[in-house]
């Protein structure tokens, strides 16, 4: 077991794949066994697993690590394009090719071409492919002469190609001569006895690339996210990671911080008290938002330094609300010495996409209606959570004319 151990650990480190999992496991041992030799290798997983992650290890443990690896997303190029992107054209071949011009497969040579998404590419180029796995030669697009690489083949898909074949949109010869090494890379949720490994990774890198401060996660908080979908994978848990972690700057992060930043749906119904706003986010949004919220404490940082120059740095909120610099808006976010967010913290209440399109009085009137919300129309709270002044507060829900919905 020791043994075992200790070679799982050594593969992990020798190709930058992490986990212990099984299916990590055997994919760690095959990478060892075929990253050496020329054989070409096909990489099956969801999208976010980690194909390219290892389709660049299987480049960079082999003899061909230092000639080019060249990365091709065949379901990005148009179909009228993709041959001659794949094997140059010669002059004049179609209007517009005015020079010869080298094609993926030429800039490989001596190294590994990885062909990403292959399931997207068209039936009459997959019959070429065919031909350079077998020969290792191609037609550049309006050549008569051959042209000879020498490129090892490393494809990716996250379609299930067994039944693109059935279905007739892939060939069956090219299928099989690409899945004699097929090399599965398993899901997140397929091996979540990981998650806390990859969340550690992630969030310890995260804080050393940004300089921050980083104190771990608690147990609860590594169980939840071990128990969530995933279904941008490895990916999505990375993008996850990173913003909480610059968000939440220093202290353990905790269950209830994991619950706020994961989507309400899968939250247990006992803790959903925490959670009043439903935070619907994708990645996409959760960055957006980390943006947003960067330029809010940018903008409070710039606010508190105009303050500071001005006579007298005790200003009330009373006078700070007659600058026209001041907006209560820019208030809301935790500060910069890592103050916990409480759980009903004021932080993601605002939609970034929003934003753009409103004045500050209607964002303002927007930040207000929702905190009062969350807080059941406590005003105490809210002004709290707003770091506004009760008696402000009072004065804006009737200047905005804010009431309670019932
Ligand atoms: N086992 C792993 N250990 C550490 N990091 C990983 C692992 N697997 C994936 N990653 C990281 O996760 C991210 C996504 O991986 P990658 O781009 O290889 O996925 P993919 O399967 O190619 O995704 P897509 O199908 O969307 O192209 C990358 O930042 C990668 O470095
Ligand atoms: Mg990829």
């Amino acid at each position: 077991m020791y043994f075992e151990d200790n070679r799982n650990d050594s593969l992990q480190k020798k190709f930058g794949i992490l986990g212990k999992s099984a299916g990590v496991q055997t994919m760690l041992e095959t990478i060892e066994q075929v990253a050496p030799t020329d054989i070409s290798v096909l990489i099956a997983g969801e999208s976010g697993s980690g194909k390219e992650l290892v389709a660049s290890a299987l480049h960079k443990h082999s003899r061909r690590s230092h000639k080019p690896f060249v990365i091709v997303n065949c379901g990005a190029i148009p179909a009228g394009i993709i041959e001659s992107e794949l094997f140059g054209h010669k002059k004049g071949a179609f209007t517009g090719a005015q020079s010869d011009r080298k094609g993926y497969f030429q800039s490989a040579d001596g190294g590994t071409i990885f062909l990403d998404e292959i399931g997207e590419t068209p039936l009459e180029t997959q019959v070429k492919l065919l031909r350079v796995l077998e020969q290792g030669e191609f037609l550049p697009v309006g050549s008569s002469a051959s042209m000879k690489v020498d490129v090892r083949i490393v494809a990716a898909s996250n379609r299930n190609l067994e039944k693109e074949v059935e279905a007739g949109t892939f060939r069956k010869d090219l299928f099989y001569r690409l899945k004699a090494i097929t090399l599965t890379v398993p899901s997140l949720r397929d091996r979540r006895e990981d998650i806390a490994i990859l969340a550690n990774k992630f969030a310890n890198d995260c804080a050393i690339r940004n300089q921050i401060l980083f104190k771990g996660f608690s147990d609860g908080a590594l169980k939840v996210m071990s128990q969530h979908r995933w279904p941008g994978n490895i990916r999505e848990l990375k993008n996850f990671i990173e913003s909480m972690v610059i968000l939440e700057k220093g202290g353990v992060i905790k269950t209830e911080v994991i619950y706020r930043y994961l989507n309400a749906e899968s939250t247990p119904t006992e803790l959903n008290p925490l959670l009043p706003v439903k935070l619907d986010r994708s990645v996409d949004q959760a960055e957006r938002e980390l943006i947003l919220q960067q330029l809010f404490m940018l903008r409070r940082e710039i606010a508190e330094m105009k303050e500071m120059m001005a006579v007298g740095i005790n200003t009330s909120s009373a006078e700070k609300e007659g600058n026209e610099e001041y907006h209560p808006a820019l208030e809301v976010l935790p500060d910069d010495q890592g103050h916990e967010i409480e759980p009903n913290g004021t932080a993601a209440i605002l939609n970034p996409q929003m934003l753009g399109t409103l004045t500050a009085a209607q964002v303002e009137r927007e930040l207000i209606t929702r905190s009062l919300e969350r807080f059941n129309f406590n005003k105490r709270k809210t002004a709290k959570a707003l770091q506004m002044a009760e008696r402000t507060l009072y004065r804006k829900i009737k200047e905005y004319d804010i009431v309670k919905e019932s």
